[in-house]
């Protein structure tokens, strides 16, 4: 049995020799007049730089992440592996499972010739209603600077680039564009930034991504200070950085405030303004230089300047996607509740699957973390596969879509294109109701010139009989039809100025039609494409949406029940929905949306062995969790998680995870105010976020930092602490091998107001087989010993007494030894 710690010490890339690099940036750069330079500093379109063939450099390609890698088409002709959420990945607290998936999302970027993955978010979770919680790590910034330098180191060692994001404090979505996060410089240092600053110590990322938001008065893509004094003075960053899309906003302050590259184009700050503005003398070409250097720099790393050998010669052998994402989705499962062993299921047991997410799996985060999928293994896939026929039923019990839905199962549709005097100019087939096009993104012939209309057209097989809703989200005018009949012929009006409005708004009920299940109809969507004047974008974005029947909910709760009580054990599904949990826009409660909490509660009441599983991308509430038996957390699980989710209930695999964040009631949550005033969110709980707010208030979450079970049982033996090192041995004392990770907290021994009761100071994982004890080497860096000075602005090593516990959770100390520093 492998007993090794397994936490490696991450390496980052091999790169080139920096003085054969830069000599070739130099090289370069010295070729470039001033219009070629700004115009190398601006998108060309949405995902991608202009080529300058003179200097044998090839067009810049970049692709959103963090799951898996979309390409610069938004089809569903080249599908992506989409792995695990990143709260997922985070919950497996292993860097070397997170270095595996960015080698396999290199390996996927160039499959799709993308030179950088707009990849990872280490935003913090600062409060649970943050709308992009799914798509960070976690609330702690060690466990954070962790998971994103192996994911980083991952990605590289393939040859890709990656843009750590958002730099910095883009923490919730309420107003993005706008907000001012107030922060004091301690909070940004010990919090915010600490994840930046561990990725780029231990990973040297090629780029960086500037949030769209301010921090305390500056727009993060002007912000001097933060960009140029801290990220690449104080931490020697020398990759390139990148507006988020749409951030950039005025040439000089941008240019001055240390970014690089202003994205999407080709309408920027950038490009011929830039060049103006050096000729007006309000902005030096020595600055330019330093910008399209780092980009130059990124070009040779990626080997996208011919002139120079790249980074990586020899990618990586190639990882098997399909098996990653299933063996990362089990690895992540959290079971924080199983009761008399209620999981695994008995061999031979019937089992009712219950739930709508049971059989439409909601596997990733909405927004720009899309990926298309070749598959989804649903969980009802899953258990079908891994049960005897004739042991498993199913019932939905309960729909959390309160709303329509981007239209998907049952249809099939293609995208018409059509010109002023209603010539087709061209068709494309399309993943699901949703476009989001930008002119690189048009079909071959479609150019915003000539493009007057797009019609999504297709046919819809219902699998219910009844009256379905459809439904349209985007601005501007539409006319929808079934079967030829008109349903809606309108304009639909601009709402909050969000420009992904297409994406994220609620989508408006047009059409209630009677459809008979198994009979296709036809359905038709024309959107006539106005372009808007005064904005810097050029995109057609709108979604077709669906609703099934609605059916009485009591009706459903009680079909539940019945199939629960025929069976051994009842397994419920509960989820959240994209219009509840998603980019664009913060969460306003954490409840489950729905029946789900009374379709849980009513199938515990009538199966004792009920098991309730989470497919969620961040915290629910469980109001429900004494009643049940055992509770599992799924995350949002990749295109794979079906069968991960079988294999961890038939006991095949133990569930692997540990609460990356901490699980509360809203009402019991310290920090969650995410809704600026007059433009201002102050984070005025300082250094308390998280499990510190938790600790700090005295109160108890559902289920703590760190926390997470297995099918076996450990017993911590001895601590011992040599220098930085604290060396833990650990019993299997379960009947079956299984997987530890032992955990190091450090609390001061007297506590002081100003500082936490005790942090996260080191983890390591651990196997063994059992009645083996094996030992968990955990290095404590000398920064969880240091907090920001901000009379000195520098960091200070706080000496004195400490207690270091290790265990199994924050709240499982299992031993303690103190220390004096
Ligand atoms: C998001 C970024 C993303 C970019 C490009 C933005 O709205 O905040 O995370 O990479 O869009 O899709």
């Amino acid at each position: 049995m492998n007993t090794a710690n397994e936490v490696p010490r991450e390496e980052a890339a091999v790169t080139q020799a920096p003085s054969a690099t830069e000599a070739a940036v130099e090289t370069a750069l010295a070729r470039l007049d001033l219009d070629t330079k700004t115009r190398l500093l601006a998108g060309q379109d949405r995902w991608s730089l202009p080529p300058v063939p003179e200097i044998g450099l090839k067009s810049l390609v970049m692709s959103d992440g963090p799951i898996g890698v979309r390409g610069v088409r938004w089809s569903a002709d080249d599908p992506s592996i989409a792995l695990p959420s990143p709260t997922a990945l985070a919950a497996t607290w292993d860097p070397g499972l997170a270095h595996r998936a960015g080698v396999l999302l290199a390996q996927e970027a160039r499959r799709k010739g993308v030179h950088v993955l707009l990849a990872p978010t280490v935003n913090l979770h600062r409060s649970p209603l943050g709308g992009r919680h799914f798509e960070c790590y976690s609330e702690d910034p060690y466990l954070t600077g962790v998971i994103g330098s192996g994911y980083v180191n991952g990605v590289q060692s393939g040859g890709v680039g990656t843009t750590v994001k958002h730099f910095v404090a883009n923490d919730a979505e309420t107003d993005r564009f706008t907000v001012d996060n107030l922060i004091s410089a301690r909070a940004l240092r010990e919090l915010y930034l600490a994840p930046f600053e561990a990725i780029v110590e231990n990973a040297h990322p090629w780029g960086i991504m500037t949030a769209y938001n301010s921090v305390n008065g500056t727009t993060m893509s002007e912000h001097h200070y933060l960009v140029n004094e801290v990220l690449r003075g104080e931490w020697g960053f020398d990759g390139f950085n990148v507006s988020d899309w749409t951030a950039a906003r005025s040439t000089v302050d941008a240019i001055n405030g240390g970014l690089d590259v202003a994205m999407p184009g080709p309408r920027t700050v950038y490009g011929e303004a830039l060049a103006r503005a050096v000729r007006d003398g309000k902005a030096d070409e020595a600055t330019v230089d330093e910008a399209v250097r780092n980009v130059l720099r990124l070009a040779v790393r990626v080997g996208a300047l011919e002139t120079a050998e790249p980074a990586v010669t020899e990618p990586p052998e190639t990882v098997d996607g399909v098996g990653l994402a299933r063996e990362i989705a089990r690895r992540s499962f959290v079971l924080v509740k199983n009761d008399n062993h209620a999981l695994p299921l008995k061999p031979g047991g019937t089992v009712a699957l219950i739930g709508a997410a049971a059989r439409d799996a909601r596997v990733l985060g909405g927004g720009s973390a899309t990926v298309f999928l070749d598959r989804i293994v649903s969980p009802l896939d899953g258990l079908t596969e891994a049960l005897p026929e004739g042991t498993l039923s199913y019932a939905i019990g309960a729909d959390p879509n309160t709303e329509p839905a981007t239209a998907d199962k049952g249809f099939t549709l293609r995208a018409v294109c059509r010109g002023a005097d209603g010539t087709v100019l061209a068709t494309s087939g399309i993943p699901n109701g949703q476009i989001h096009w930008s002119f690189a993104d048009l079909p071959e012939g479609v150019s915003f010139d000539n493009l007057h209309s797009v019609e999504l057209t297709g046919t819809f097989t219902p699998r219910h009989t009844g009256v379905h809703t459809l439904g349209i989200k985007g601005t501007g005018a539409f006319q929808l039809a079934v079967n030829g009949v008109t349903y809606y012929d309108g304009v639909q009006a601009h709402d909050e100025g969000d420009p992904f409005e297409g994406f994220f708004s609620s989508p408006v009920p047009r059409a209630q039609v009677e459809l008979t299940a198994g009979e296709p109809v036809d359905v038709s969507l024309t959107h006539v494409v106005a372009l808007d004047e005064d904005s810097l974008r050029e995109d057609v974005t709108i979604t077709l949406a669906h609703q099934e029947p609605q059916r009485d909910p009591d009706e459903l709760i009680a079909e539940a029940v019945e199939a629960a009580r025929a069976a051994d054990t009842a397994v419920v599904v509960v989820a959240t929905t994209d219009r509840v949990e998603s980019e664009g826009f913060d969460r306003t409660d954490l409840a489950l949306p729905g029946r789900q909490d009374d379709l849980v509660r009513a199938v515990a009441a009538a199966n004792p062995n009920a098991v309730v599983v989470v497919n969620s991308g961040s915290p629910v509430e469980m109001p429900w969790r004494d009643e049940v038996a055992a509770v599992l957390l799924s995350w949002f699980p990749g295109q794979e998680g079906g069968a991960a989710f079988a294999d961890v209930l038939v006991g095949t695999h133990e569930p692997g995870g540990r609460l990356p964040t901490t699980w509360g009631s809203l009402t019991d949550a310290p920090v969650s105010q995410v809704v600026p005033e007059n433009g201002e969110l102050p984070y005025s709980e300082d250094v308390f976020i998280g499990y510190r707010a938790w600790d700090k208030a005295g109160r108890a979450p559902a289920y703590p930092f760190g926390h997470g079970l297995g099918y076996t049982d450990w017993d911590y033996k001895s601590v011992e602490v040599c220098g930085n090192v604290a060396k833990v041995r650990v019993l299997n004392s379960g009947d079956r091998p299984g997987r530890e990770i032992v955990q190091v907290y450090l609390a001061p021994a007297e506590r002081a107001s100003d500082r936490p009761a005790r942090w996260l100071a080191g983890f390591a994982v651990v196997e063994a087989g059992p009645g083996e004890t094996v030992e968990a080497v955990v290095d404590i860096p000398r920064r969880a010993f240091e907090v920001w000075d901000e009379a000195t602005d520098s960091w200070a090593f706080v000496k004195g007494a400490y207690n270091i516990h290790v265990g199994r959770s924050i709240a499982d100390r299992r031993i303690t030894v103190a220390v004096h520093v």
